[in-house]
């Protein structure tokens, strides 16, 4: 089936369309024949293919332009969902039951039979699935009844997008729907927590913070194996760069400069100056990172430079993501 025939009356591919019910039904169409589509989730959007399907999941491979090693996050409207795909522990149900619906995605063993593509998965013996909180893609997941596979809904290396905008900019044409729920609530991704060994390891800091997640499931492990053999190759060194170089910890700024700040007090004379947070809220601050940092990646600055960060809470992943974004291009 063509893509144009699903989408329907005034529906081109790569089409904007508020989230309502008839465009979300549409959207599942699109899925069921093997298309892509966007989506918002609590987190980012994410650019969603039926992960049973996987020529469907190849697509999403080649939309990004992302490197093959890349695993992908399966999303599910529910834990009794989940536990049809991977293997299910103590630890998992502990989490699931506390921080889903929401933004931690489980790293645990595939079941042998599980009807998941193994691209999603990309070598590996492992999936990664996640139980979105956003009432939007809560809907979608209900009117396909499949699982779906989806990475942020951005080009390989690019920055995650928080709003339809900056998906529409990042895949122009590579999406043949984009469904619009307004800007992301926690504009980080998700918390990435490989739970197959012995001790929680978490491999990508993200929407929970790391002390929440040692609440409920005692003390965990960061992973320190990105260097030579990174477990979550989606934290490769420069993941998450925007098209400028990145300046961090700036106290000072250059008149050919653009400014991130966090905080009340932000030194002046910067080209463009926009602000985290002005009253110093580290959530407030993670919510707009993204939306910021694409705002600011315009060729007319000859740096983006950012502020310190707080580590406190969401802070480190805030961080993490600052400093992948600044590091040397591959
Ligand atoms: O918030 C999010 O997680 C968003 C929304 C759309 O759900 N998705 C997202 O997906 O950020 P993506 O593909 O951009 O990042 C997924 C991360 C990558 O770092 C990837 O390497 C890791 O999860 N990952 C996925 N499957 C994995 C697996 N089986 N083992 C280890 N890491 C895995
Ligand atoms: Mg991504």
């Amino acid at each position: 089936m063509n893509v144009k025939d699903i989408t329907g009356a005034g529906g081109t591919a790569g089409d904007i369309v508020p989230a309502d019910g008839a465009s979300i039904a549409r959207a599942a169409a699109i899925l069921r024949a093997g298309h892509l589509v966007a989506f918002p989730t609590e987190t980012v959007y994410g650019l969603g293919a039926d992960a049973t399907n996987d020529r469907a999941v190849a697509a999403i491979f080649e939309a990004k332009g992302r490197p093959r090693f890349n695993p992908l996050i399966v999303h599910l409207p529910n834990f009794e969902q989940a536990t049809n795909c991977v293997q299910i522990n103590e630890l998992a149900r502990a989490a699931a039951e506390r921080f889903w619906p929401g933004p931690l995605t489980l790293v645990l063993p595939r079941r042998a039979d599980t009807q998941i593509s193994y691209l999603c998965s990309a070598g590996l013996d492992t999936l990664a699935v996640r139980v979105p909180g956003h009432s939007v893609a809560q809907d979608l997941l209900a009117a396909l009844d499949r699982p779906l596979a989806a990475p942020s809904a951005n080009a390989s290396g690019g920055v995650s997008p928080t709003t339809a905008a900056h998906v529409a900019d990042s895949l122009d044409g590579r999406v043949d729907l984009i469904l619009d729920g307004g800007p992301c609530a926690v504009g980080l991704e998700s918390s990435v927590l490989d739970l197959t060994g012995g001790r929680p390891l978490l491999l990508r800091p993200g929407g929970i913070p790391k002390e929440e997640l040692e609440g409920t499931l005692g003390s965990i492990e960061e992973d320190s194996s990105q260097e030579d053999a990174p477990r979550s190759p989606g934290r490769l060194a420069s993941h998450y760069a925007p098209g400028q170089p990145l300046r961090l910890e700036a106290r000072e700024v250059n008149p050919d400069e653009a400014l991130l700040a966090f905080g009340p007090a932000p030194p002046a004379g910067a080209r463009t100056t926009l602000n985290l947070s002005q009253n110093g809220d580290i959530v407030e601050a993670a919510a707009n990172l993204f939306a910021m940092l694409h705002a600011l990646d315009d060729p007319r600055h000859a740096a983006i430079a950012v502020m310190p960060i707080p580590e406190r809470g969401l802070g480190a992943a805030i961080n993490d993501r600052l400093r992948r974004a600044a590091a040397p291009r591959e």
